[in-house]
């Protein structure tokens, strides 16, 4: 096999030819077919993340220590199966989640391996996919990804992923919120198709890069703010979002970004910080508390999550994994209308991230049907969707 190796940090890659491994026990071979190039490949090629003031995380004392093989968005077909490899078979096109963890562990159990402490991430602690074979440990790990492009369906193994689970722990957001996305990278691009995916239209693109904008608005972006000046951007957020800013998902990390994202908040918003651009900030702590707003960090995602952007890049923008469910509730709804009032209460049954899926469901069936629903209000938009289908007759 050949693998394009980090032999010393901020050095050229260097092509090395070596043994294919041969997988063992459940472990499976996948030869690489597809493989992104994500932006932390960058931070661990320079060998630190900045944590500010001088002061540097060094990815060689955590393990990670040249020579080493980069490349966290593997995508290929699977060339051979350890003895005890089950479920997967040869010749299958697989996507790779590299987010792998012990295995054992309560966290890598209840398949939250992103949080496992004894992270085997492919890419990073274990050889990743700029190469053109790779091991991955279990068939577990390989998600189908039929029906997306090859060559898109690998980003999603980071970029989808961690935008989709950063996403996720935005608050729930109502028709008069707005989000701000930091960064239209890699990260920020992916963040506006999948906001408006799951029905977000209200998005603001910000980037000190005015290259980026036009993307930015092909991807989903209502508006773009250049943020290089913060009082400048910060006054256009409040002047385009009428204030209402309930989300800001920060795909760059540093303090700029963290300043502009956390002012623009409303009050009881929530700050998503993902990039890692890096250093550090000194912030006050009473209008924490007085503005009620949230500061949080998000780390790639989970294998399930990974599934569910999946999913919603095969429906060019809709969850199917969640599609079929809402279907069913919507049949019986509509065949007994007496019992759309336990439909609503099954829903309200529901678990939140259940219920952002089923707003993005909700978002396409109102724009099939012609009816303004609310965003982000599942049980009341369920109601006026079923009533609209019962007077078109369907
Ligand atoms: N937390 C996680 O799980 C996770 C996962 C993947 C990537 N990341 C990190 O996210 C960051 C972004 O990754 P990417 O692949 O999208 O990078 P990228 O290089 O493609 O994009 C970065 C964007 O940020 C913009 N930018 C730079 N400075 C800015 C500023 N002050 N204000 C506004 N925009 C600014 C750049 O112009 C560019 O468009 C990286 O630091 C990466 O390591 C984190
Ligand atoms: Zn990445
Ligand atoms: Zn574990």
């Amino acid at each position: 096999m050949i693998s394009y190796d980090v032999i010393e940090h901020g050095k050229p890659l260097q092509r090395v030819v070596k043994d294919t491994p041969k997988p063992q026990g459940s472990e499976v071979l996948v030869r690489v077919t597809r493989s992104g190039v994500c932006h932390s490949d960058l931070h661990i090629w320079d060998g630190y993340f900045d944590l500010g003031g001088g002061k540097k995380f060094y990815v060689k004392d955590r393990g990670c220590v040249p020579p080493f093989t980069l490349g966290h968005e593997p995508f290929g077909v699977v060339e051979a199966l350890g003895s005890g490899a089950k479920g997967v078979a040869v010749g299958q096109k697989k996507l790779v989640y590299p987010w792998i963890g012990c295995g054992t562990c309560a966290m890598c159990k209840a398949e939250q391996d992103n949080y496992c402490l004894q992270q085997r991430f492919l890419g990073v602690f274990r050889p990743g996919s700029y190469a053109t074979h790779l091991v991955v440990p279990d068939a577990k790990y390989l998600v189908d990804a039929d029906d997306v492009e090859e060559g898109f369906a690998a980003t999603l193994a980071c970029s989808g992923l961690t935008v989709y689970s950063a996403i996720r722990k935005l608050p729930a957001l109502t028709a008069r919120d707005w989000v701000v996305v930091l960064g239209c990278g890699g990260l920020g691009l992916i963040a506006l198709s999948t906001l408006r995916a799951l029905g977000f239209e209200r998005v603001i693109a910000c980037d000190v890069d005015e290259s980026k904008f036009a993307a930015a608005k092909a991807a989903g972006a209502r508006e773009t703010v250049n943020s290089h000046d913060l009082p400048t951007a910060l006054g256009h957020l409040h002047q385009v979002s009428g204030a209402a800013v309930a989300g800001a998902l920060d795909f760059v990390g540093m303090p700029a970004t963290f300043n502009l994202g956390t002012a623009a908040l409303a009050k009881g918003g929530r700050y998503v910080l993902v990039g890692l651009f890096g250093g550090e900030v000194t912030f006050s702590l009473p209008p924490i508390a007085q503005r009620a707003i949230a500061i949080m960090g998000s780390y790639v995602g989970t294998l399930q999550e990974l599934r569910e952007v999946v999913a919603l890049a095969r429906a060019e923008g809709i969850a199917l994994a969640v599609e079929p469910s809402l279907q069913a509730v919507e049949r019986i709804a509509r065949s007994m209308p007496a019992q759309l009032s336990s439909t609503a209460q099954d829903l309200a049954r529901r678990k939140p991230s259940e219920i952002d899926h089923l707003n993005g469901f909700i978002a396409r069936r109102g724009r099939e049907l012609g009816v303004a629903v609310p965003v982000n209000q599942t049980l009341a938009a369920l109601v006026k969707l079923v009533e609209a289908g019962y007077e078109r007759g369907e």
